[in-house]
């Protein structure tokens, strides 16, 4: 099953992506110093993989995603963890109730007309002076059906490649202001650049 895949193909990956985790160490760092708590989300969690790791950086973190197959596995693996299946359209959390999100890589599967709701949703869910974290695949827009995983499973997965500039568009219609953009070449296997973001919610 496609969630056992990944849960191969990514195991040891974040320690060998020292730029990954920095990022992230930076969200963990602003979302602890915003004073708001340590509640967030990873939103499109996948296997779960972030959440021990946002855990030992002190952040209180939940799963969430629209897979059921990667709930179960996450679930499976990550024993310790609230995991709920959820769309990034509609987020089962209250308003401004969060300290933050991260979003790893799973922005990036939202067709354009779904792109609003999923970016209001992030705004909605985020406290003031709260935080969200993004990767991306940082290229202009492009539907890529093509990728690895389809080659090794026949599967198709639409999955777009954003432009960070359209992803702080939509961010600050959202609410956010960038605090902190950055991106690398592509590595072995990858194709294409990766892009980061971290954004704070500003007040209403
Ligand atoms: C490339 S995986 C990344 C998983 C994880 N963030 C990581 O870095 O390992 C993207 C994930 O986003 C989830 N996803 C895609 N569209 C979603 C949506 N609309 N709402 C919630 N999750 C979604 C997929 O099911 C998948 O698990």
């Amino acid at each position: 099953m496609l969630a056992d895949f990944y849960v191969e193909r990514l195991v040891g990956v974040l320690e060998r992506m020292p730029i990954e985790r920095a990022v992230l160490d930076l969200f963990c760092e602003l979302t602890l110093a915003a004073g708001l708590g340590g509640e967030v989300a990873d939103v499109g969690c996948g296997t779960g993989r972030l959440l021990p790791y946002l855990a030992g950086r002190g952040l209180s973190p939940r799963g969430a995603d629209l897979s059921p197959g990667m709930v179960r596995v996450a679930t499976r693996d990550h024993p310790g963890f609230t995991i709920e299946q959820a769309d990034l359209r509609s987020l089962p959390y209250p308003d401004a109730s969060l300290a933050g999100v991260v979003c790893w890589y799973s922005l990036i599967f939202l067709p354009p007309e779904a792109r609003p709701a999923a970016f209001g949703e992030l705004g909605r869910v985020v406290k003031p002076g709260g935080h969200l974290a993004c990767a991306f695949k940082d290229g202009d827009g492009t539907l890529r059906r093509d990728g690895a995983a389809t080659k090794l499973l026949g599967v198709n997965f639409d999955r777009y490649w954003l432009s960070a500039a359209e992803m702080e568009e939509r961010l600050a219609a959202a609410g956010f202001a960038t605090v902190f953009r950055g991106g690398r070449p592509p590595e072995e296997g990858e194709i294409v650049p990766q892009g980061y973001l971290i954004a704070r919610r500003v007040a209403a």
